[in-house]
């Protein structure tokens, strides 16, 4: 098994990556000296697959844990479910030393580390992805949090788990379009701050996408040794986490004007990065021969690369403007200087869709 550590002063914590590690979350959480009486959280198809391996460890490490099971989708991400998750952590006797284990993809993950965050003002949140992305992004650097209305990922907080632990083993039953969508993120980290992890992408996605375990634990690993970086350095986004947008300004654009049914997150990210990059090329930033680099990998994952003729224009330029992360009709736009580098450039949502 790798670790990963997340450095942030007395809030350090590991993130353990492996094939077949499921099986030592007891031990894991017996490490940090929380209460036996515990609660997992999960989501139902996830369920299906792993509470019970998941219990069984807690249980022979001495731990006493209730389930919290909600139905499965992005729509059970809100304060409706959110109050029933309480209900039943009341209810099961959950106490200020009990923890939370997130065991599901990132709307389990955002939703279960919300809840824990607070919960009697706070008790201890364990992630554990079960989703690429999960395992990759949205499990690492401490966003919890439910959509409203009005907007995803409104209410929420920051609060850093006790640790992450992935199993690459749990992402075989993932569907594929899910583990596709995944690689997006993947790929944007070598894109932004690993030419060397890049590179590996292009040599040797086929053998990712068949599930390469020994190859799978070094890319999760090296996604979330890059995440835990730039988290450290920048736990609120004030500045240098922002890179973690790229491809992302246009990505919101598109699944918001498409009403979030159309594309899966990372595929809008696929087509938001080769975006980004033709926008960087034509302001002069980058080559034309990375705008094809990115473009080609994505392809052979089997992502969307294009922005479709009848999403282009003033509506998408609309729909990135209402982001939160647009101030005063500008946006602080990643750029591509070349694969592995970026910087940071405020451009209007018109001169974005205009170099499309
Ligand atoms: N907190 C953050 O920093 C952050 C970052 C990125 C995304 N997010 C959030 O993450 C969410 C998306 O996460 P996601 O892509 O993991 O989606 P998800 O949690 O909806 O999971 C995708 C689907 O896969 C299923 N699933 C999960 N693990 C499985 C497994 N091992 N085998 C079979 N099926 C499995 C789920 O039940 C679901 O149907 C969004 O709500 C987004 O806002 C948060
Ligand atoms: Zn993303």
């Amino acid at each position: 098994m790798e670790v990963v550590h997340v450095e942030l002063g007395a809030r350090r914590y590991p993130i353990y990556v492996g094939a077949g590690c499921l099986q030592e979350l007891g031990t894991r959480l017996g490490e940090t000296g929380c209460g036996v009486r515990m609660a997992v959280v999960t989501n139902s198809t996830v369920a299906e697959h792993y509470l019970e391996p998941t219990l069984a460890s807690l249980r022979r490490a001495g731990f006493d844990p209730a389930t919290v099971q909600i139905p499965d989708g992005e729509e059970h991400k809100n304060l409706a479910w959110l109050t029933r998750i309480y209900d039943q952590l009341l209810e099961a006797g959950i106490e200020r030393s009990g923890a939370v284990v997130a065991l599901g993809g990132g709307v389990v993950g955002d939703l279960a580390g919300f809840a824990a965050a607070t919960y009697l003002r706070g008790i201890s949140c364990v992630q554990v992805p079960t989703t690429l992305l999960a395992q990759v992004d949205s499990s690492v650097g401490g966003k919890t949090g439910v959509n409203h209305v009005l907007g995803k990922n409104l209410i929420g907080a920051f609060a850093q788990p006790r640790f992450v632990l992935a199993d690459v083993d749990t992402l075989r039953t993932l569907p594929t379009r899910e583990l596709t969508a995944g690689l997006a993120e993947v790929i944007k980290y070598g894109v932004i701050l690993d030419e060397a992890l890049f590179a590996l992408l292009e040599q040797r996605i086929a053998d990712l996408q068949r599930l390469d375990r020994d190859l799978l634990v070094e890319v999760v690993r090296r996604c979330c040794a890059i995440k835990a970086s730039v988290v450290s350095a920048d736990e609120t986004e004030s500045g240098l986490r922002a890179v973690l947008n790229f491809g992302h300004t246009v990505a919101h654009g598109l699944e918001s004007l498409t009403g979030y049914t159309r594309y899966l997150h990372g595929e809008a990210v696929a087509i938001g990065m080769v975006a980004a990059a033709r926008v960087s090329q034509r302001l002069g930033f980058c080559a034309e021969a990375e705008v094809e680099r990115i473009r080609s990998v994505l392809v052979r994952c089997g992502l969307p690369t294009e922005v479709p003729a009848e999403l282009r224009g003033e509506s998408l330029a609309r729909a990135m403007r209402s982001d939160k992360k647009a101030r005063d009709g500008a946006i602080k736009f990643v750029c591509l200087e070349t694969i592995g580098t970026t910087r940071f450039e405020r451009l209007s949502c018109e001169d974005i869709v205009k170099y499309l």
